[in-house]
């Protein structure tokens, strides 16, 4: 059986996904597990024993449904140290024919990636965005084309290299070796974002637990990414501290339960209780006093990341609009108070865009974008022969031969 997994660490959970191929183009969930996680924050690894302890009770939840040991994983990496920029290259076509092949195409490749890296620092992505041939700008694929002259526009992302040695290290010790470290909002963008929306122009924002994760597609492609290191999980934590609720689930429970990101869909009269600190008695509030303090924190992160996305698209306006998904897109009010930081553009909330056959609806949770994301890339990289023949689903076919195309040109090497 071919199959492929996806590991998605994040700050609130860790999530395993073991997906299966077949040569007919379906995809099919086989195995999955989610453990609670207390090792990450701010989308890294701060409590390598923690992560590790997660990813082995994920990864063998996974693997007591799928029937196999998971040995191997597409796994997400994010966080502050995440930088990204979009570079040239160009090379001359010097063989006989002067036509271009697939080397030529890695070789100016190699002439974008000389950004000027410190020594802490290394290339996660390397993402051919397009080429001009002999000044022909825009060409998707030039091989084959005759030319004397490649140029290329890719875009790099980086990262500290501490940063994704922790990251493998978590894999690696709880048995999973990184087939590659995948950034978290390239694998969501996968999952959640249409073809036609790419092409128009989009901004998607993964609002985590731990950071939302930004990523720009423009002309089809990817054009820009970042990180905001602040996510939902800060809204609990406030909440925590300003009523000053018995614990800190309590907190999350009363914003779960009662919490809303924009006071103008909250009434005068409504109210929301919890259990106090110390005394642990009942205590109410106006659902006014307790939006105050999200739509604060929800402003903040909405408003980083508008930041995020003006640095790739003038004024921050993406023509397709933009797209939220991850957990904290679940927050009532939080596509509304979008619209209106973000000039009243479009904005849709969602999961992952197709349901997985063996997942049912829970394939559709935002929080499992990513997770979906990062099975779909690593779907994308195996060859078909390596799939096994089995009709199952049309609509998975589509998704995976989606995925294929989308992906493919990504190896960096
Ligand atoms: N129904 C809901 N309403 C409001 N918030 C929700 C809901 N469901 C989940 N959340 C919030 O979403 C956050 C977790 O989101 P998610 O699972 O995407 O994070 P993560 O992937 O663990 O973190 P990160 O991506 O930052 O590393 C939590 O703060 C949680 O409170
Ligand atoms: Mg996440």
């Amino acid at each position: 059986m071919a199959y492929v997994v996806g590991l998605d660490i994040g700050s609130t959970k860790v999530c395993c996904l073991a997906i299966e191929l077949t040569a007919s183009g379906s995809l099919r969930v086989v195995g999955h597990g989610i453990a609670p996680c207390k090792g990450v924050r701010r989308g890294t690894v701060e409590d390598i024993d923690e992560t590790v302890r997660a990813v082995r009770v994920a990864k063998e939840a996974a693997e007591t449904m799928a029937g196999f040991a998971i040995d191997s994983a597409y796994v997400g990496v994010t966080g502050e140290h995440i930088l990204s920029t979009n570079s040239k290259g160009a090379i001359a076509i010097s063989n006989v024919t002067r036509e271009i092949t697939e080397g030529d195409k890695n070789r100016a490749m190699q002439t974008a990636k000389q950004v000027v890296l410190p020594p802490d620092r290394e290339i996660l992505h390397a993402i051919p965005r397009h080429y001009t041939v002999d000044g022909h700008k825009g060409v998707a694929n030039p091989v084959n084309m005759a030319a004397s002259r490649l140029e290329i526009e890719a875009h790099i992302v980086t990262a500290g290299s501490a940063f994704l040695r922790n990251a493998r290290r978590c894999a690696e010790r709880a048995g999973i070796a990184p087939a590659e470290l995948v950034l978290e909002p390239l694998a969501a963008s996968m999952a959640v974002l249409t073809p036609e929306e790419k092409e128009a122009g989009v901004a998607l924002i993964d609002i985590g637990g731990g950071t939302a994760d930004v990523a720009v597609f423009h002309d089809g492609s990817i054009f820009g990414t970042g990180v905001v290191p602040v996510g939902a999980h800060h809204v609990t934590k406030d909440i925590y501290m300003m009523f000053r609720t018995a614990s800190i689930e309590e907190a999350e429970r009363l914003k779960l339960q009662s919490g809303c990101a924009l006071i103008d869909l909250v009434g005068e009269d409504e109210v929301a209780s919890y259990e106090e600190m110390s005394s642990n008695a009942k205590r109410s509030i106006p659902k006014k006093l307790l939006t105050e303090v999200i739509q604060a924190r929800m402003e903040e992160i909405l408003e980083l990341a508008r930041d995020e996305i003006r640095k790739s698209v003038r004024n921050g306006a993406p023509a397709g609009g933009i797209v939220l998904t991850g957990g904290g897109s679940l927050l009532k009010g939080t596509v509304e108070l979008a619209r209106k930081i973000m000039n009243d553009l479009p904005v849709r909330a969602s999961g992952p865009s197709v349901a997985l056959d063996g997942y049912g609806d829970r394939a559709r949770h935002p929080g499992l974008s990513t997770a979906v994301g990062l099975a779909l890339y690593g779907a994308s990289k195996l060859r078909p022969e390596e799939a096994v023949v089995e009709v199952r689903d049309g609509a998975l076919a589509k998704m995976w031969s989606k995925a294929a195309s989308a992906f493919k040109g990504w190896k960096e090497d």
